[in-house]
């Protein structure tokens, strides 16, 4: 039987654009492990994101401002081994990409090296299209990210919508545009009103991918996590839940719990 993941094409950052040209949703998902990449993969991801909301829902952290630049690499590395055809891009997390443009193009260039993913996304728009200029000039493709950004998060101090009132709306659509002419190939709208990631994504040529942003975005990203319903706490609206597997897994332990006590497991088969 042919290998499912060698039937499609490789995505490139090319073809997110093409699909955009085209009217064809992208659709991306988070990664942060082999075997979650691999069912990514397999199911037919556009694009696999090695998110730093590895922070949270990864290692238990209420935001993602602690994560390392090695921890981003060690993950983006066992989650390239599954990725084939998706477009694999990985965050670089706070502070790796902030001091200047050479710390800026060492550390996005390990990245790079290190893991063999595609590109890499950034957070902020004015403020760092000197950096996105740079990364393209080398040849790094960079995704952009507006809107909440969570590393700004103490800054913001709450994780409510962005760009509700005029003026801030007005300068994420400044951002997008500058992102653009920066060189992204891309640009991550997070929990926006509709109406604005709708403005946004007719104002550009790049793809918007939307998170909490509306239909109009040119593709859509969850965190894998959220949408599978592992982590139960937390219930944003725009997350659809696809599946209850924090409750399927407890069952499933329960189960296995109940049959070591009971002397049910192994069975016959199950032994050598
Ligand atoms: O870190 C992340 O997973 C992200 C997505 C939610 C866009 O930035």
């Amino acid at each position: 039987m042919a290998d499912k993941r060698t039937e499609r094409k490789k995505l490139t950052t090319k073809t997110l654009i093409t699909m955009k040209k085209n009217g064809e949703k992208i659709a991306c998902l988070t990664a942060y492990d082999f075997l979650m990449a691999r069912y990514l993969e397999e199911a037919g991801i556009d694009v696999v994101l090695v998110g730093d909301s590895l922070g949270n829902v990864v290692q238990g952290n209420p935001t993602t401002i602690t994560v390392t630049l090695d921890e981003m690499i060690y993950h983006a590395k066992i989650v390239k081994k599954s990725i084939r055809n998706a477009l694999l891009v990985v965050d670089l997390p706070f502070m790796s990409y902030h001091v200047d443009l050479k710390e800026a193009v060492r550390n996005c260039g390990r990245v790079m090296k290190e893991t063999g993913c595609d590109a890499v996304k950034l957070e902020g728009g004015e403020r760092i299209a000197e950096v996105v200029k740079h990364l393209v000039k080398v040849g790094i493709p960079v995704m952009g990210h507006l809107g909440l950004t969570p590393q700004s998060i103490n800054i913001f101090g709450t994780y409510v919508t962005r760009g509700t009132d005029p003026k801030e709306a007005k300068q994420i659509q400044k951002d997008a545009k500058i992102l653009e002419e920066a060189g992204c190939f891309a640009v991550v709208l997070e929990k926006i009103p509709a109406e604005l990631a709708k403005k946004v994504t007719t104002s550009i040529k790049i793809p918007t991918i939307g998170i909490g942003a509306g239909i109009n975005c040119d593709g859509q990203i969850l965190v894998t996590h959220d949408m599978l319903g592992m982590t139960e706490m937390f219930r944003p609206r725009f997350v659809r839940r696809y599946m209850d597997l924090a409750t399927e897994a407890k069952d499933a332990f329960r189960k296995y719990i109940k049959d070591v006590k009971d002397k049910k497991f192994p069975g016959k088969g199950e032994s050598y």
